[in-house]
């Protein structure tokens, strides 16, 4: 296994006293696999992102990557979240760079720069590298966040709703750009996302977390071809996949509710 989560509870501190987020949560997911990560609002999904990339310890339970517990920040995790954070004062190629200047010091800027350009090449915006962030619309501003993510060819790609602040088409679209970097890239990818149709689209496996305090209520395996189609999604096979997950939202809602 690539990733382990192993009876992971976690509870934050607050003004009331201790909010349970996490209550024995184990999983694991392959080498190389995507895997989607759906569940109510305010479960504990991007406290997961923050445990396997290790910004944060739990309190019960170990994360493993590679067999190696986390017990740190890992620069061999590369994440991406809802609003891509690009500095204004670099243009796009030295924005993509910006993870290898801090853990690959040794590399020259021409082969960081050399390694940027093969990933704007994939996500089609090789024309923009001069360009400055104010001069990208949000899809490109995401493209661009991608790049930076994967620059460093991390083993683990973390993405917390990427996707969440775009258009429908664009979304699409971006998803089609995914499924391109994973085609030609090699890492292990978690997505949190509230899109179901997303959700199943990318991944090889969709998980359903439970109302908070979260743990593991439902997995589904996603039974579409390696080369994807946006028309996949209107299949007999998918709809009945969307309807279960949406069921499964529905009983985690619920228990969070009344919890
Ligand atoms: N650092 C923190 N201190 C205290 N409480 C926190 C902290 N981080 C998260 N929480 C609380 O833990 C719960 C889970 O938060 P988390 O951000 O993991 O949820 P989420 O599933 O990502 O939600 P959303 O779908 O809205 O993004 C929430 O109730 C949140 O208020
Ligand atoms: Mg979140």
């Amino acid at each position: 296994m690539h990733i382990e989560l192993k009876n992971i509870s976690h509870a934050f501190k607050s003004e009331t006293g201790l909010l349970p987020v996490l209550r024995e949560l184990s999983f694991s997911i392959s080498h190389e696999k995507f895997v989607s990560i759906v569940g109510p609002s305010g479960c504990g999904k991007s406290t997961i992102t923050r445990l396997v990339s290790g910004l944060l310890k739990p309190n019960n339970g170990e994360v493993y990557i590679s067999n190696e517990r986390v017990i740190s920040p890992r620069s061999t995790v590369g994440m991406a979240f809802q609003n891509p954070v690009l500095l204004e004062w670099r243009n796009v190629i030295d924005n993509i760079i910006l993870p290898l200047e801090i853990v690959s010091r040794k590399m020259t800027k021409r082969n960081m720069q050399e390694r940027a350009r093969k990933l704007l090449k994939l996500v089609g915006l090789e024309e923009f590298e001069k360009s400055r962030p104010s001069e990208l619309s949000g899809g490109m501003k995401q493209r661009i966040s991608l790049c930076r993510a994967l620059v460093h060819q991390p083993e683990v790609l973390i993405l917390d709703e990427p996707f969440g602040a775009l258009d429908a088409f664009t979304r699409e679209d971006l998803w089609q750009t995914m499924l391109t970097l994973k085609r030609e890239e090699s890492f292990t990818c978690i997505l949190i996302t509230h899109d179901l149709r997303e959700a199943v689209f990318l991944a090889d496996e969709v998980l359903v977390l439970s109302g908070r305090p979260a743990t593991l209520q439902f997995k589904l395996n996603v039974h579409l071809n390696t080369v994807r189609k946006l028309t996949d999604l209107y299949t007999n096979q998918t709809t009945k996949s969307l309807s279960i997950l949406r069921d499964q939202i529905e009983i985690a809602q619920n228990k969070q509710n009344f919890s």
